[in-house]
């Protein structure tokens, strides 16, 4: 038992020092300095502040070993840092193994030979937007692995070849907006044998001139964009490479009107059939500057972007006829300004017997409503059967309008001003003109109805594809009639709050995402593709319903858990797309997640995006990071084994105690210790009922009742003596007893015998506690040896009766019968009352 005492004691005051420097060590406070961070927070806790200023000494002097450069381990798992926008003035030092680095927007100046030469796994560097202005010849020559470089709006006022000697796997390069003012002189990459370059953006307001040797060696490139204003040279077939550019922007800006000449030398090196073009920045609104466009339709360029252009009724005309003719196919028109009214008659003779796909996007109309029935631009639309008229302020297209539509196929009309009313009109009240449209798009409009909007599709028998999503529908119909061939519905943030049968049977995707919707319970047999991102899900839909279903995405609800049964209960699930949602990583979930989700399906939306929401301790957490200690996840297991191994610790402490009679020392204890408390009496005062009061082991019990009774009580005049088996007042604590019989004796007799003495005296001590009391009334006590004892055999640990034994006087019980008389008269002697 007093293991178990100790071993309480040290568990207890172990924890209790250890607890403080846990808190210290595990103080998020102190943790953030292994990120880098140096604030110290000034705290009553010493130890944390010295802690604290320790690791921060430790930090600044591995900050110095190494170098004046910046710091930066803002990195992800990917290895890609984000150093971007830290007003960094040199190239930061960052983990070697760094894939991947963003500097951009900050102030570094150069970039020396050293700065970058450990980074050789590097694949990404983004220095745009700082002020560079030096960059050393042989900086880059480790980067043998880099695929992307950004150099774009720095100070650099020289683009050497020497940068990119060694970069073989450089695909992408963007040196936009910098400060020099000619390219070409010597080939950009003159020195790689086969540059695998596939997209270069270059050009500045300042660049004056470009030559021939500009593209040097590339045979190829996907994607060329180039940006001037000032130009006043161009050589000949500079953007020209073996085989032709998929793609070219040129913004050439006020050069359209400033020379055309040149405008049109540049287009006739980047117009060809295989070249997809954009023109930004321009301004068409004089013939002038549309002449260059003829350039455009000697290359036979069959897809035309126009970007970022003001234009007027006049020059949409002259740019008809100067393209007519053209093999154009598709033509593009982006961030358009149109101050006009769609006169655009006079280019009906015009020919454009390809186009087919016109895609218009941020329109901008000086007074659209003037811009009303286009029914005198028939001579296009009659040919377009893919049209996109995004963010164009279109609020209607009048049903005789629509009846120029008929080969129309695709027609977009996202994000425009559309209302019930209008889309009625302009879909002839469902009298299905649009024959052949399998793809209309209505998203980002005033739609309320979708009740009216199934009527007007009912009879597109090619409709597959409808995308409602963006609007105002609040509720669904009961019941809906769709067309048969309806595939893919979006029904996205259209403020649903509840599914009905109005979904048709037949679809095969179906976006319900961004909506207010808490259950799913109607059987789509036919869908493979659900999404359901955005709502108030508790629970995955049920799985039975969805048969063929292989693709659900049901991210940022309010998911707890889910099980295996729920995912099986879908029979062709195969992607699953569930994160940001609020789990509860109990055991079953956290053990399910871990061990049998990917045998299951694939979460394609990877095992990062699955963060637990609780329990508390494990909040902000990913699953797969979630520990669960067994105590958690044996809940009812542990706690009966913990119940269990308490109750046994307590019946053996009982038994224990049991067999010590700790109890009955624990009592005496406390009743000595009230005995102690207790006032002293005063014996003038009391009422002395006993000549004596004889204190006696069991171990000598027999020599007291047979012999010294016997002997005091028939003596003349009897001695009244107080026997604690005899004379004590049953039912009274036992101490109380002593005490009361020791108050009221003249004196108390204490009988002992060696054996006795040696050997459990301790006992006896605690037993009869009252020699604390002898000590107040000092005289009274008196000693009776049965036999001899020699001081020096009683154990030294036998202090108190050393010192009894010391300071008074002792009768000796002779073994000699002759000398019993006298010590009879000698014992009755010192019993005498001194007041008889
Ligand atoms: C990098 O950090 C900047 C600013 O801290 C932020 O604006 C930018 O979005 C980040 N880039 C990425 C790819 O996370
Ligand atoms: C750029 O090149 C020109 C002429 O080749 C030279 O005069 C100038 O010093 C160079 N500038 C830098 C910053 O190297
Ligand atoms: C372009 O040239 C014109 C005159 O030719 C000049 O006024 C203008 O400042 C130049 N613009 C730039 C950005 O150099
Ligand atoms: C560029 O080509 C045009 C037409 O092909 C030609 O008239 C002109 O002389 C050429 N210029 C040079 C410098 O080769
Ligand atoms: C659009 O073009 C004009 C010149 O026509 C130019 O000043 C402006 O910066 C361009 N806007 C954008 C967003 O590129
Ligand atoms: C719509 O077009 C206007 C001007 O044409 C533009 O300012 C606005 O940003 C565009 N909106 C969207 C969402 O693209
Ligand atoms: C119609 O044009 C849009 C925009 O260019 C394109 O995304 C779509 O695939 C085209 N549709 C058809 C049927 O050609
Ligand atoms: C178009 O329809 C409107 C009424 O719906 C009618 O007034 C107009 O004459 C029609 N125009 C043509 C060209 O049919
Ligand atoms: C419909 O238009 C919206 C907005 O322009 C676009 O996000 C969506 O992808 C389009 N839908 C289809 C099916 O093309
Ligand atoms: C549905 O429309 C929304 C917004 O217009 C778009 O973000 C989403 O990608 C579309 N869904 C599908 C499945 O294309
Ligand atoms: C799985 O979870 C569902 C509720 O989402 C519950 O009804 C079912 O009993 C669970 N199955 C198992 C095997 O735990």
């Amino acid at each position: 038992m007093f293991v178990c005492f100790f071993f309480f004691f040290f568990f207890f005051v172990f924890a209790a020092s250890i607890l403080p420097v846990m808190q210290i060590l595990f103080h998020p406070d102190v943790l953030s300095f292994s990120t880098g961070t140096t604030r110290i927070r000034h705290d009553s806790n010493q130890m944390k502040v010295s802690l604290s200023i320790f690791l921060s000494f430790s930090l600044t002097w591995i900050h110095t070993q190494t170098s004046e450069r910046p710091n930066c381990y803002e990195c992800d798992e990917d290895h890609f840092c984000n150093c971007s926008a830290k007003n960094l003035h040199r190239v930061p030092i960052v983990p070697a193994n760094v894939l991947s680095l963003d500097v951009s927007f900050n102030e570094i100046e150069s970039i020396t030979q050293k700065d970058l030469t450990v980074y050789t796994e590097l694949r990404t560097l983004k220095l745009q937007n700082n002020k560079l202005s030096m960059i050393h010849n042989t900086a880059f020559n480790s980067q043998s692995k880099l695929e992307e470089l950004d150099l774009s709006f720095n100070k650099l006022e020289n683009i050497s070849s020497l940068w990119f000697s060694k970069l073989q796997s450089l695909k992408h390069l963007n040196i936009l907006g910098n400060q020099y003012t000619t390219l070409g002189s010597v080939a950009l990459f003159q020195f790689a044998d086969n540059p695998a370059l596939r997209t270069l953006k270059f050009g500045n307001p300042l660049i004056k001139d470009v030559k021939r040797n500009m593209l040097g060696k590339i045979r190829q490139l996907d994607e060329l964009t180039f940006v001037c204003r000032n130009l006043t040279s161009y050589e000949n077939g500079s953007f020209q490479t073996a085989h032709p550019i998929r793609a070219v922007s040129v913004s050439l800006q006020e050069l359209f009107q400033d020379d055309p000449e040149l405008v049109s030398k540049i287009l006739r090196d980047v117009s060809h059939p295989e070249t997809s073009l954009t023109i930004r920045d321009v301004s068409l609104e004089t013939r002038e500057p549309i002449q260059a466009f003829k350039e455009v339709r000697k290359g036979c360029t069959r897809r035309l972007t126009i970007q970022n252009v003001s234009t007027t009724d006049e020059g949409v005309t002259h740019f008809l006829e100067v393209l007519d003719g053209s093999p154009m196919s598709y033509i593009g028109l982006e961030d358009i300004h149109l101050r006009g009214r769609g006169w655009w008659q006079r280019a009906q003779w015009s020919h454009y017997e390809n186009l087919h796909t016109t895609f218009i996007r941020n329109l901008e109309i000086q007074g659209f409503f003037t811009f009303s029935s286009m029914i005198q631009l028939a001579f296009l639309l009659k040919r377009l059967n893919n049209i996109s008229v995004i963010n164009g302020t279109v609020f209607v297209i009048p049903c005789n309008t629509t009846y120029f539509l008929r080969k129309v196929e695709y027609l977009d009309l996202s994000q425009n001003l559309l209302s019930d009313i209008t889309m009625q009109e302009s879909l002839c009240n469902g009298h299905c003109i649009m024959r052949n449209l399998n793809t209309l798009n209505v998203s980002h409009n005033s739609l309320k109805s979708l009740h009216l909007m199934s009527r007007l599709v009912t009879c597109l028998h090619r409709l597959t594809s409808l995308d409602v999503s963006h609007n105002n529908f609040l509720k669904m119909p009961q019941i809906c009639n769709w067309p048969a061939s309806l595939r893919f519905m979006n029904l996205s943030a259209t403020k649903l709050h509840r599914i009905t049968p109005c979904l048709p049977l037949s679809l095969t995707v179906l976006d319900l995402s961004q909506n207010y919707l808490t259950e799913f319970h109607h059987h789509l047999p036919n869908l493979m593709e659900l999404w359901l991102t955005g709502n108030r899900f508790i629970s995955l839909p049920e799985g039975g319903r969805f048969p063929s279903l292989r693709i659900l995405l049901i991210q940022s609800n309010t998911l707890n858990v889910f099980n295996k049964s729920d995912l099986m209960a879908f029979q062709s699930l195969q992607f699953l797309e569930a994160g940001q949602n609020n789990f509860v990583c109990s055991c079953d979930f956290v053990e399910f997640f871990k061990g049998h989700i990917d045998q299951l399906i694939t979460l394609r939306d990877g095992h990062r995006s699955y963060v637990c929401d609780s329990p508390f301790t494990l909040r902000g957490r990913t699953v797969d990071n979630a520990q669960l200690s067994v105590f958690e996840c044996h809940m009812i297991l542990s706690v009966s084994i913990l119940c269990s191994v308490i109750v046994l610790v307590l019946i053996t402490i009982g038994v224990t105690c049991y067999k010590l009679h700790v109890l009955w020392y624990l009592q005496m204890t406390m009743a000595w210790l009230k005995a102690k408390g207790k006032p002293a009496v005063h014996r003038e005062d009391a009422v002395l009922r006993y000549d004596a009061f004889v204190s006696y082991s069991q171990h000598d019990a027999e020599w007291v009742e047979e012999i010294l009774v016997p002997e005091l009580e028939s003596a003349e005049p009897p001695v009244a003596l107080c026997l604690h088996m005899r004379d004590f007042l049953p039912g009274r604590w036992i101490v109380d007893n002593i005490i009361e019989s020791i108050e009221s004796s003249y004196r108390t007799l204490f009988v002992l015998s060696e054996n006795f003495v040696t050997s459990e005296w301790c006992r006896y001590e605690l037993n009869f506690s009252h020699f604390r009391i002898m000590d107040e009334h000092n005289d009274s006590a008196v000693l009776i040896l049965l036999e001899p004892i020699a001081k020096e055999t009683i154990p030294k640990r036998f202090c108190k009766l050393r010192k009894i034994m010391n300071s008074r006087t002792y009768l000796e019980w002779p073994q000699d019968e002759e000398r019993r008389e006298e010590f009879w008269h000698n014992l009755r002697a010192v019993l005498k009352r001194e007041d008889d």
